[in-house]
């Protein structure tokens, strides 16, 4: 090694050592009498001075060092003089007393600054730290994230190993595996004409391991997506994928719970209490509004669809009697926080971005009584009925809105989530870990008239739904779980339909008839029919994991080379031409 210790080992144990280190000059001071820099690498900070006893020729090399040099320096361990201890830094006790100072390398001036932090708000854009990632990746908080990521990703292999769970590589280059995006395709030069599609997941491959009695399957896989991308969303980014055979829904459960466990102690030190609680999808979306409900804090809707059908408010009546919901929430202690201009933003923000056709408002008053600017359309004893409903008491904002329960549902959970964070009704630090189960089998597309599976074509029904796939589907309930931690789904999956029939059943729902199931699952259902095992799994999203269990949030600072949301890589400046000669080859012409 050209180094005998690293940048963040040293300390008053070492003093008077002879040691030598390398790295890059993180920053640099001149104090006409003394030169202090900071020198830099993965594992710390140790201050390096060139001081009076330095030698002419080696002051003269130092006073040439710049910002992002790399150097090797010889010197001596010392004590810091008294008044100069820095007890932020592991090495902050010590410094080195340079004797020697040699550059490896030179570096040019970085077009941003490496130690900016966020809070000061002088880090530079990202997408010029996304050009010059080398450099993005040299800050101290990316290095955290990625060495936390590290942690993670080996706790669950450690984990699943201990469980009997054996890493399986499936193909990159395949068939398409659906999960509802849309495929990346790769052309074909054997097989002109002919595309592979990258997996979306390893789904399909790992049923069949399955199927070839291999019990216990786990591995970190890349999926690909194309589909629009959001602060929480790769086109291409990393599961921790597994399945087991002769499991019900509760096994691989009590498998991922114990992972929460084991993840939550070793990288918080959080004591998590099992069972992790459990709530159906209907449940959730009466409650929250949405599938993947922050539980951090309460602010739970309130059904007043029945009150409001019997008010002579025309918008809730006509509502309410033709169909629709009537749901609000209570902002706690709010009224005072939104002046009417606050209540008009809230209002465009569910207007605008969720579909609904308005947001209607009380403020609860010193004597209980609500005051809006509809509250003229109501009784003083509807007032009250709807008072008492949403729990109101004197400061409290009430909000509602009147809509079909997919919209209620789309704005109020919106609503609930930014209202949460603007009204801190949580410690940003808090971490909780819950399960969705029980989740509809289809959504109904209404644009194409068809059924859509909610989770995979693979799910299995409830037993005791089965018969429903033929009179009503909608109402059909899948054996599926998803994992939530804080708002955000970090993992789902379901027990599989290992039975041809059933499998070629919930094709033909999906408008997969038989020429076309043959055509892309004929493996698939081929292979049920040798000996299937019951069986299930569940896919974590280990970029999520990271990003929630650091606290970040955005999905690309947990990603070393992470695509913009225009799915481009800045650095590598991917994807790119080729040139024509490639095309051809592939038997492709470009339409322009
Ligand atoms: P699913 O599609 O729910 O299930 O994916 C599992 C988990 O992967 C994460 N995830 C993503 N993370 C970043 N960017 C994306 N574009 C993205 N899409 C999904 C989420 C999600 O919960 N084969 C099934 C699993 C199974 O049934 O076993 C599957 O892929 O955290
Ligand atoms: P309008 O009678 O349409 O002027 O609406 C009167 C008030 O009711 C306004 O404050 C609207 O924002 C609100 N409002 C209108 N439609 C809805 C709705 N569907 N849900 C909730 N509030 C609504």
């Amino acid at each position: 090694m050209l180094r005998t210790h690293t940048c963040g080992e040293l300390s008053a144990e070492n003093l008077d050592f002879e040691v030598a280190l390398c790295g890059w000059v993180d920053t640099y001071r001149d104090h006409g009498g003394g030169l202090f820099i900071d020198l830099r690498d993965r594992y710390g900070l140790t201050q390096v001075v060139f001081g009076p006893d330095t030698p002419d020729e080696v002051m003269a090399l130092a006073r040439k060092l710049r910002g992002e040099t790399v150097v090797r320096i010889e010197g001596v361990v010392a004590r810091r003089p008294e008044g100069n201890e820095n007890p932020k830094l592991p090495t902050g006790a010590i410094e080195v007393r340079a004797k020697s100072v040699e550059i490896l390398n030179e570096s040019l001036t970085p077009p941003f600054q490496l130690d900016a932090s966020e809070e000061d708000g002088d880090l530079a854009g990202e997408d010029l730290r996304l050009k010059y990632r080398y450099l993005d990746l040299r800050r101290s908080m990316m290095q955290e994230t990625l060495l936390l990521r590290h942690r993670i990703i080996k706790l669950m292999r450690d984990y699943f190993d201990e469980n009997d769970f054996i890493d399986v590589e499936t193909p990159v280059l395949g068939r398409s595996t659906p999960e509802g995006a849309r495929d990346y395709l790769v052309p074909s030069r054997v097989h002109p004409g002919s595309f592979y599609a990258l997996p979306q997941s390893p789904q399909l491959y790992k049923q069949i391991l399955m199927v070839a009695g291999y019990d216990r399957y786990v591995q970190v896989a890349r999926c690909f997506r194309d589909e629009d991308l959001r602060a929480d969303r790769q086109p291409e980014f990393t599961q921790l994928d597994l399945e087991m055979s002769f499991v019900t829904a509760d096994d691989v459960i009590g498998m991922i719970d114990g992972l929460v466990v084991r993840v939550a102690k070793e990288i918080l030190d959080l004591d998590v209490c099992l069972p992790l609680p459990r709530m159906t999808y209907d449940e959730a979306m009466e409650r929250f509004g949405h599938d993947a409900p922050d539980l951090r804090f309460g602010m739970e809707i309130v059904d007043a669809t029945e009150w409001a059908g019997k008010t002579g408010f025309r918008v809730f009546q006509g509502v309410a009697t033709g169909g629709g919901r009537v749901r609000g929430i209570n902002a706690k202690g709010a009224s005072d926080r939104y002046s009417r201009k606050g209540i008009d933003e809230l209002t465009d923000f569910v207007v605008q971005d969720f579909g609904a056709k308005g947001l209607a408002w009380f403020k609860v008053e010193e004597g209980g009584d609500l005051a809006s600017p509809i509250a003229k359309n109501f009784e003083p004893e509807e007032r009250a009925a709807l008072a008492e409903a949403m729990n109101a008491e004197p400061g409290d904002l009430l909000l509602l809105v009147a809509d079909s329960f997919e919209v209620t549902c789309r704005a109020l959970s919106a609503l609930r989530t930014r209202l949460g964070k603007e009204l801190e009704l949580y410690d940003p630090k808090q971490m909780h870990f819950s399960w969705v189960i029980e989740f509809p089998m289809f959504a109904y597309n209404e644009n194409e008239k068809s059924w859509t599976a909610m989770h995979h074509p693979f799910t299995a029904p409830r037993p005791q739904d089965t018969e429903l796939l033929e009179t009503d589907p909608g109402a059909c309930r899948a054996v599926a779980y998803d994992l939530v931690i804080n708002g955000s789904e970090a993992g789902g999956g379901t027990i599989r339909i290992h039975d041809q029939t059933l499998q070629q059943q919930v094709f033909h729902l999906l408008g997969i008839d038989e020429q076309m199931a043959a055509d892309r699952f004929g493996f698939l259902l081929e292979a049920l029919q040798y000996g299937a095992p019951p069986h299930g799994g569940i896919a974590l999203g280990i970029d999520r994991w990271v990003m929630l269990f650091s606290g970040l949030e955005n999905i690309r600072d947990c990603i070393a080379f992470p695509k913009t949301q225009r799915a481009s890589d800045l650095m590598t400046a991917a994807p790119g031409a080729v040139d024509a000669a490639q095309l051809a080859e592939l038997g492709i012409k470009i339409r322009r």
